[in-house]
């Protein structure tokens, strides 16, 4: 069977976007893989975090992954920092990337903003980290949001190099030619790229200032009707083809929203909504988002109130994390040429 891996960030404020993009994604995927989910906890300080805050987002999402129906027991479910061998692959490839390659960055242009000399390397040398977490158990397949494309293409030209640097060193060990698998992207689904309520020009993000532009995944059920309500759109009714929803960013990205939430065709959706007012769309999606947040945000309460519970979930998985991640962290060492004790 083959492997998956994928994470998220504790840095505050999940959202449906984190939650249709990626944990959505990774409920479903575990029919058919093994999957290890990971709470990506040293990609967080690439930009400061407030210690207790930390911890307590490093909960939230762990509770998130298992309320949304990812069960640790079979799977993996673990938080970054627990397992070394990440950040031991990590530096080897920081020798293996090229700085023109993590210049190209979008990401770390965007988050680094205008003085980018005052960005921690971290930030910079996120990219390669997140190359450590896949290899390090060779998994296969990603499933990310549209967002994470660009560094999924890094992952897959890391591992290449790798390949082609040491592939002598490869062969003489006696393990198989492309030592690293090329990760695979996986991103599908109706709403892979989930935009801001209040701009549909701007992804949907945990840092927007504007609490309104997006629907945590703790909100109370007024909270998103309100918010659904709130949202921006324009003055013209819903287009009952797919079609007119071109060049309208805000009615593109609800009709999205609506039709991953429901598992409803687009073309479905708007042969319902179409030719209609926007308020009767959004009470309907109001209704519809609460139903399927409702019962999640319920269990994440329930959850997050016993939190050596999920601290004993992440112990665990990292226990069995470890066992994957350590001997292919053995196995880089000798293919690098370092000297370990066997
Ligand atoms: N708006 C989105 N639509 C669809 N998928 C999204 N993801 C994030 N935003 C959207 C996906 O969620 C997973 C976890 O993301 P992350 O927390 O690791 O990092 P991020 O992409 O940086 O998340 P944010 O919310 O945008 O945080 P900030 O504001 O800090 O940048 C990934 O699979 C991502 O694709």
């Amino acid at each position: 069977v083959e492997r998956v891996f994928s994470g998220v960030q504790p840095t505050g404020n999940l959202h449906l976007g984190n939650y249709l993009g990626a944990i959505q994604r990774f409920v479903e995927m575990q029919k058919n893989y093994n999957c290890i989910y990971c709470v990506v906890d040293q990609h967080a300080i690439t930009v400061w975090q407030d210690p207790k805050g930390l911890q307590n987002a490093i909960r939230e999402v762990t509770a998130a992954f298992i309320a949304s129906g990812i069960d640790p027991k079979a799977h993996i479910v673990f938080n970054q920092s627990q397992v070394a061998e990440h950040a031991e692959l990590a530096w080897v490839f920081n020798c293996v990337a090229r700085m023109g390659w993590l210049n190209r960055m979008t990401q770390f242009k965007e988050k680094a903003g205008k003085d980018k000399e005052a960005a921690s390397v971290g930030l910079f040398a996120y990219p390669a980290l997140m190359a450590a977490d896949i290899l390090v158990y060779r998994a296969t397949h990603v499933p990310v949001g549209e967002d994470q494309k660009q560094h999924l293409e890094l992952s897959r030209d890391i591992a290449t190099k790798f390949n082609n640097d040491f592939a002598e060193s490869i062969a003489s060990h006696g393990f198989e030619e492309g030592f690293f698998p090329l990760p695979e992207p996986l991103i599908q689904g109706a709403a892979t790229r989930v935009m801001s309520l209040r701009d549909g020009t701007k992804k949907m993000s945990k840092s927007d200032p504007s609490d309104l532009s997006r629907i945590n995944m703790t909100d109370d059920a007024d909270t998103i009707a309100s918010k659904i309500r709130k949202a921006r759109t324009d003055p013209e009714p819903l287009p009952s083809e797919e079609e007119g929803l071109k060049g309208r960013a805000e009615a593109d990205n609800l009709v999205a929203i609506f039709s991953a939430l429901s598992g409803r065709l687009v073309a479905d959706v708007l042969g319902e909504f179409g030719g209609g007012q926007f308020s009767t769309f959004k009470t309907a999606l109001a209704d519809l988002t609460v139903a399927k947040l409702s019962p999640i945000t319920a269990e994440m309460k329930r959850l997050m109130a016993d939190p050596a519970h999920i601290d004993a979930v992440l112990a665990d998985g990292s226990a069995r994390a470890r066992t994957i991640a350590a001997p292919i962290m053995n196995s880089v060492k000798d293919i690098v040429g370092f000297i370990r004790a066997k």
